[in-house]
């Protein structure tokens, strides 16, 4: 998919913005608070439902305004277009395909595959688990459909049971949630172990072209309660403790996955440059598998590219952006000398976008 026009209304700095957008790689030039970041937060929330900045669905909203839109005309072949709209206002949302209201966001972002790399994305590598757990789970619901009912429903028999460990009800009560959740925490797992093993022979090989001095990479899975027992066991013999918590300990919610290296074995040894490139060969690496998988190329953003990166490391990740068949979208405070070549170029000033 690509984007073909972006229309972006009262979110963050933007009134209204209406940028027509190419395939192939897409530059945004322009100094600090312009709207750069803005413009790729746009894009995903068409993809995601929310930004990739942390608690930022208040700041989203342009100061005034009552509601924000992000609308885009994405094409898939030279034929065919589709519409994709998101509307919050202070009742909810609202997501549209091709003009028509859906049900849910899902079935919004089920239409649009956005893989943003932005300054926060560090996070992946030495961040809280539930960036990595968001990061393996988009990558499943883009392949396995069965994925996000099976996730709804196991959310909510976590919080039947949670419910039920606060008002200490008896292990009779407590033995039919179990169940669904084991049911349901084993079909995740196992989703997400085909993830993360299709896409370890990718991220090798991302790893060997951005970071060669790190040595070979180390993925390493945990899928959130003891190996060697099943997840209906564990529940079980975790009752006493999960009551006094007051919460479920066991289970596919504490899940967690790392990335090490050869020469850097833990992650508190990368600099911030190591991590930022580490992070980048995992995001690149899901939009290769991603693309492959789907039979369509999902649209990387990747928001102020070379701050943090030297030359050869910048040429590095800049060689795999030019070599990708989908749409990039790339923004900087200066144009990267790097993809200066084959690429449209656009500056950003004071929340407008235009052709350079
Ligand atoms: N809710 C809002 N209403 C109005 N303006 C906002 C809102 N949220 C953010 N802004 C402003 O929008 C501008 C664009 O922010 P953005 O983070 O997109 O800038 P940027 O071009 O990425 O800057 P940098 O180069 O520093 O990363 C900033 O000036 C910011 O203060
Ligand atoms: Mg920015």
């Amino acid at each position: 998919m690509q984007f073909a026009r972006l229309v972006i209304d009262d979110l963050r700095c933007f009134q209204h913005l209406d940028v027509v957008l190419q395939p192939g790689i897409n530059v945004f030039v322009g100094g600090n608070g312009t709207g750069k970041t803005s413009l790729l937060e746009a894009a995903h929330l068409l993809s995601h439902g929310r930004s990739f900045r942390a608690s930022a669905a208040d700041a989203l909203l342009r100061q005034g305004a009552a509601s924000w839109t992000v609308h885009a005309e994405i094409r898939r072949t030279a034929e065919q277009t589709q519409l994709l709209g998101l509307t919050r206002h202070a009742g909810g949302w609202q997501a549209r395909v091709d003009g028509q209201p859906v049900a849910t966001l899902a079935a919004l972002i089920e239409h649009c595959a956005v893989i943003c790399f932005e300054p926060g994305s560090h996070a992946l590598i030495a961040g809280p688990a539930e960036e990595r757990r968001r990061f393996v789970d988009w990558g499943v619901f883009h392949v396995e459909h069965e994925f996000q009912p099976i996730w709804r429903r196991y959310r909510r028999a976590l919080r039947q049971r949670n419910a039920l460990l606060r008002s200490a009800a008896a292990d009779v009560d407590l033995t039919p949630w179990e169940q669904e959740l084991a049911l349901r925490g084993e079909q995740l797992d196992a989703m997400r172990r085909r993830y993360l093993g299709a896409l370890e022979p990718l991220l090798e090989t991302l790893c060997a072209a951005l970071i060669p001095e790190l040595g070979a990479p180390v993925l390493l899975y945990r899928r959130g309660w003891p190996t060697g027992e099943s997840l209906a066991a564990a529940l079980r013999g975790s009752r006493l403790r999960d009551q006094a918590l007051g919460h479920t300990r066991p289970g596919p919610h504490r899940a967690d996955w790392s990335l090490s290296f050869a020469a850097a074995p833990s992650r508190a040894v990368l600099s911030r440059g190591q991590a930022k490139l580490s992070a980048l060969a995992c995001l690149l690496s899901q939009a290769e598998l991603h693309d492959r998988r789907s039979g369509d190329a999902a649209v990387l953003c990747m928001d102020d590219l070379a701050s943090e990166l030297d030359a050869a490391h910048l040429e590095a990740v800049a060689d795999r952006l030019q070599r990708r068949a989908g749409q990039v979208l790339v923004t900087g405070t200066a144009m990267p000398p790097v993809l200066a070549g084959s690429t449209t170029r656009f500056h950003v000033e004071h929340g407008t976008v235009r052709h350079a």
